[in-house]
C-alpha cells in the first residue's frame, strides 16, 4: 500500500498549457496523466464541440463534473489537467483541494487570447469570436472564474512555466 498519494490538478482558463505542462511532469514524475477533457470524450463517444452541440452547456458541466469524480477515486498517483471551466462549477473545486495539489496557470487575457486565436476550433465557446472579442470575453470570464481559480494552493503566473519550476515549487 502506498503510504503518500499525490494527486495534482492543474487548472486555468482554455489556453494556459494544462495538458502539455501536465503530460510533462506525470511523465517526469512517472505518475499517470488524465486530460479530463480526453476523458469525457472517451466515455461520450464524442468532441466536446459536438458534446456542446447536441447535448448544451448544462449536460456537459453534468459529464465534467461526473468524471472529475471517477478520476478522484482513483488510488494512483496521478497528475490531471483539467478543462478550464471545470472548478467552476458544482462543488468541483473543493473536491480538488480536500484530493490533492492544486496548481493554477494564471496569464492575463491578453496573452491568453494570442495563445487561443489559432486553436479555437476544438473549442466551442471561442469558436466564433475575433481577436478583439476573444480580449473581452477571456477578461469578463476570467473575473468570475478566478474566485475559483485563486482557492488553488500554487499560483504560477505569467510565465513559460516549465515542468523543473513546477517540481521545485511541489517537492
Ligand atoms: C472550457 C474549456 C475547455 C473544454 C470546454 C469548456 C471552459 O477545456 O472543457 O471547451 O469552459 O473553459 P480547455 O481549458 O482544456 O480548453
Amino acid at each position: 500500500m502506498k503510504l503518500i498519494q499525490h494527486k495534482i490538478f492543474l487548472l486555468g482558463f482554455m489556453g494556459c498549457g494544462k495538458s502539455t505542462l501536465g503530460k510533462k511532469l506525470a511523465n517526469k514524475l512517472g505518475f499517470q496523466f488524465f486530460d479530463l477533457d480526453k476523458c469525457i470524450e472517451e466515455k461520450v463517444q464524442m468532441s466536446i464541440t459536438d458534446i456542446f452541440k447536441t447535448k448544451g452547456e448544462e449536460q456537459f458541466r453534468k459529464l465534467e463534473s461526473d468524471e472529475l469524480i471517477n478520476i478522484l477515486n482513483s488510488n494512483d498517483n496521478y497528475v490531471v489537467a483539467l478543462g478550464g471551466g471545470a472548478p467552476c462549477f458544482n462543488e468541483n473545486m473543493d473536491l480538488i483541494n480536500n484530493s490533492g495539489t492544486s496548481i493554477y496557470l494564471k496569464y492575463n487575457e491578453g496573452i491568453l487570447a494570442s495563445r487561443l486565436i489559432n486553436a479555437k476550433a476544438e473549442r466551442p465557446l471561442i469558436v466564433n469570436k475575433t481577436k478583439e472579442e476573444l480580449i473581452d470575453f477571456i477578461a469578463k470570464l476570467l473575473k468570475e472564474r478566478e474566485q475559483y481559480y485563486l482557492k488553488s494552493k500554487l499560483v504560477i503566473e505569467g510565465t513559460n512555466i516549465t515542468v523543473n519550476e513546477v517540481t521545485d515549487l511541489l517537492f
